[in-house]
C-alpha cells in the first residue's frame, strides 16, 4: 500500500513495541508468580518458555508484518486464504478477549491514584477493595452482575478516551509520540519505586528469602504441581511479550524496508523480561518491608493479581514510615502509564485490521471501535465484573494466545517455508537467523506449545479453576473462545479488495538474500 503509515523512527517503533510488551501483567502478575512457583526457580520455566517460544515467535511476527506489510488477518489471507480466519483471531482476541477487561483494570488504577492522596482506603484495604470499590457481588457468581459501579466506569471511559485521542491520529503522531512520552516516564518512575522500596527495613530480607531463593520442587515436571507452573510459565511468556494478539505484526507492518528485524525482537524480549525483574524487587521489597512492620510472614502478606496492587500494595503504602501519598500515586501511575501503553496496542492491532479489510479511514475505524470498546466493557464495570475477568483472562491466557501460536509456527513454518521467512529476515537484519530458527518454528516450538495446552487441559478437568461453577467455566470460559473464533470466521467472511489482497509483498533484492 503506497499510502500506509510509518513510524517516524526506529527507536519510536522499539519504544510503542516495548510500551505493548509492558503492562500490568509484568508488574502484578509476574512477581506473585515467581513467589508462588519456586522464587528464583521460576525463572528457570521462564527462561526456557522466552527462549523455545517467546523469541522465535517475536522474529515471526515482526518478520510476517514486515514482510507483508499488513495486518494479521491481511498478512495471513496473502500466505494462503484459507488462513485468514486465525489472522482475525489474534486481533480480535486481544480486542474482545483482553482489551475489554484491561480498559477496565485502568479504570480502577485512575481511581487508586485519586484514592492514594488521603489513602482512602482506609485500615482494611481488602474490604475496601472488595466491598466498597468493586461491591463484588456474593458466592464468586459471575452471573449476578448487580449494576455499575459510577467510579469504575467514569475509569474506563477517562481510558477509552486516551486510547482513542491516541490511536485516531497516524501512528508516528500518535502512537509513536505517546510511546516517546509514556516509555522513558515509566521507566524513571519505575527505577524511583524500585530504589525507594530497597530502602526499606526488611526489603532484602524478603527478596533474599522469597524472590531469588529457588525451591527446584516446586517446577518438578513429574508433579502436577510443577506442570501447572511450566504452563503458567508459557502462559505468561505469550501474555507479556504481546505474543499472540497479532500486535507485533500489525506494529512491524508499519517499519521501513531496512530493519534490523531479530535485533529489534531480541532488544523487545530482553527489556520487558528485564523490566518484569527489575520490578519484582519493588514488589517483594515493599511486602517485605510490611510484612516485617506488622510481624506476618511473608506468606501471609502476599497476594495474587489484583489483589497485590489493590489490596496489598495499599496495605504497605499505610505502614511506610513517610511520603505515603507520594508512593502510592507513584505505584499507580506506573500501572496507569504501563497500562495504557499496552492498551493503545490492543485496540491498534483490531482497528487495523478493520482499516485493512473494509477500506475506512483510520479516524473512523478507531472511533466505532473504541465506542464499541467502551460499551463492552461496561460489564466489567458490574459488580461481576473482577469474577468474569478473572475467568476470561485465564481462558484467553491458557488457550487462545497459545493456539495463536502453534497456528502461527504451522502456517510460517509449513505452508509458507519458514526457509522462506527466514530469507527476508537476513536480508535485512544485521543480526542473521540461522536454520536453528526453522527448526524451532517448525518443530520444537509448536510441539512444545501443544504439550503446553494438553497439560492446561488436564488441569481444567482435575482441577475447576479457582473454585469456579462448571456453568461459569462454559458459559464465560467456553463463550470467550467460540464468541471469539465466531467473529473471526464472520469477518473472514466479507470480500477483499482483490487489488489490496494480491499486493506484491515486498521482496528483498537477489543480492541481499542470504542462503
Ligand atoms: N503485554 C501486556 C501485559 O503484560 C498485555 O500486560
Amino acid at each position: 500500500m503506497a499510502n500506509r503509515s510509518l513510524w517516524g523512527s526506529k527507536v519510536g517503533f522499539l519504544l510503542a513495541a516495548i510500551g505493548s510488551a509492558v503492562g500490568l501483567g509484568n508488574i502484578w502478575r509476574f512477581g506473585y508468580m515467581a513467589y508462588e512457583n519456586g522464587g528464583g526457580a521460576f525463572l528457570v520455566p521462564y527462561v526456557v518458555a522466552l527462549i523455545v517460544a517467546g523469541i522465535p515467535l517475536m522474529i515471526l511476527e515482526y518478520a510476517l508484518g514486515h514482510r507483508e506489510k499488513a495486518s494479521p488477518p491481511l498478512a495471513f489471507a496473502r500466505v494462503h486464504p484459507l488462513w485468514e480466519p486465525l489472522g482475525w483471531w489474534m486481533p480480535v482476541v486481544a480486542f474482545f478477549g483482553i482489551n475489554l477487561f484491561y480498559a477496565a483494570v485502568i479504570g480502577w488504577c485512575m481511581n487508586y491514584f485519586c484514592f492514594s492522596f488521603n489513602l482512602s482506603w482506609g485500615e482494611d484495604t481488602a474490604a475496601f477493595f472488595f466491598n466498597d470499590f468493586l461491591k463484588v457481588s456474593d458466592g464468586q457468581n459471575p452471573f449476578a452482575l448487580g449494576g455499575i459501579r459510577l467510579p469504575i466506569l467514569g475509569g474506563t471511559v477517562l481510558t477509552w478516551g486516551i486510547i482513542w485521542a491516541i490511536c485516531y491520529r497516524e501512528v508516528s503522531h500518535g502512537i509513536e509520540k505517546a510511546s516517546m512520552i509514556f516509555m522513558p516516564l515509566l521507566f524513571v518512575l519505575t527505577l524511583v519505586l524500585v530504589g525507594w522500596s530497597l530502602q526499606l527495613e526488611g526489603a532484602w530480607d524478603a527478596i533474599k528469602n522469597h524472590y531469588l531463593h529457588c525451591d527446584f520442587s516446586k517446577i518438578d515436571i513429574m508433579t502436577a504441581a510443577g506442570r501447572k507452573v511450566w504452563v503458567a510459565a508459557f502462559g505468561q511468556i505469550f501474555f507479556t511479550l504481546s505474543l499472540g494478539f497479532g500486535i507485533m505484526i500489525t506494529y512491524a507492518s508499519y517499519l521501513p524496508k531496512k530493519t534490523d528485524i531479530v535485533g529489534n525482537a531480541l532488544t523487545t524480549c530482553v527489556l520487558n523480561c528485564l523490566y518484569s525483574f527489575i520490578t519484582g524487587f519493588a514488589v517483594f521489597g515493599t511486602i517485605g518491608y510490611m510484612a516485617q512492620a506488622k510481624g506476618v510472614p511473608f506468606g501471609e502478606a502476599i497476594k495474587a493479581g489484583p489483589g497485590l496492587a489493590f489490596v496489598v500494595y495499599p496495605e504497605a503504602i499505610n505502614q511506610l514510615p513517610g511520603g505515603n501519598a507520594i508512593f502510592g500515586a507513584l505505584f499507580f501511575l506506573v500501572l496507569i502509564v504501563a497500562g495504557l501503553s499496552s492498551g493503545i496496542s490492543l485496540t491498534e492491532a483490531f482497528s487495523c485490521s478493520i482499516c485493512d479489510k473494509f477500506k475506512i479511514s483510520r479516524k473512523k475505524a478507531t472511533s466505532i471501535i473504541c465506542g464499541l470498546g467502551l460499551l463492552g466493557s461496561i460489564v466489567f464495570t458490574t459488580r461481576a465484573g473482577l469474577w468474569i475477568l478473572d475467568i476470561v483472562d485465564h481462558f484467553i491466557n491458557n488457550y487462545a494466545l497459545v493456539l495463536g501460536g502453534i497456528l502461527e509456527c504451522m502456517l510460517i513454518g509449513w505452508v509458507l517455508k519458514s526457509g522462506v521467512m527466514r530469507k527476508h529476515v537476513n536480508s535485512v537484519s544485521n543480526v542473521k537467523l540461522s536454520v536453528v530458527w526453522d527448526i524451532a518454528i517448525r518443530f520444537v516450538t509448536p510441539i512444545m506449545l501443544i504439550v503446553i495446552v494438553g497439560g492446561a487441559l488436564l488441569n481444567e478437568f482435575s482441577d475447576r479453576y479457582e473454585g469456579y461453577s462448571v456453568k461459569a467455566l462454559l458459559f464465560i470460559g467456553g463463550g470467550i473462545l467460540f464468541a471469539t473464533r465466531l467473529v473471526s470466521f464472520i469477518l473472514s467472511h466479507f470480500k477483499w479488495d482483490p487489488k489490496r489482497l494480491a499486493e506484491k509483498h515486498h521482496e528483498p533484492e537477489e543480492d541481499d538474500l542470504l542462503v
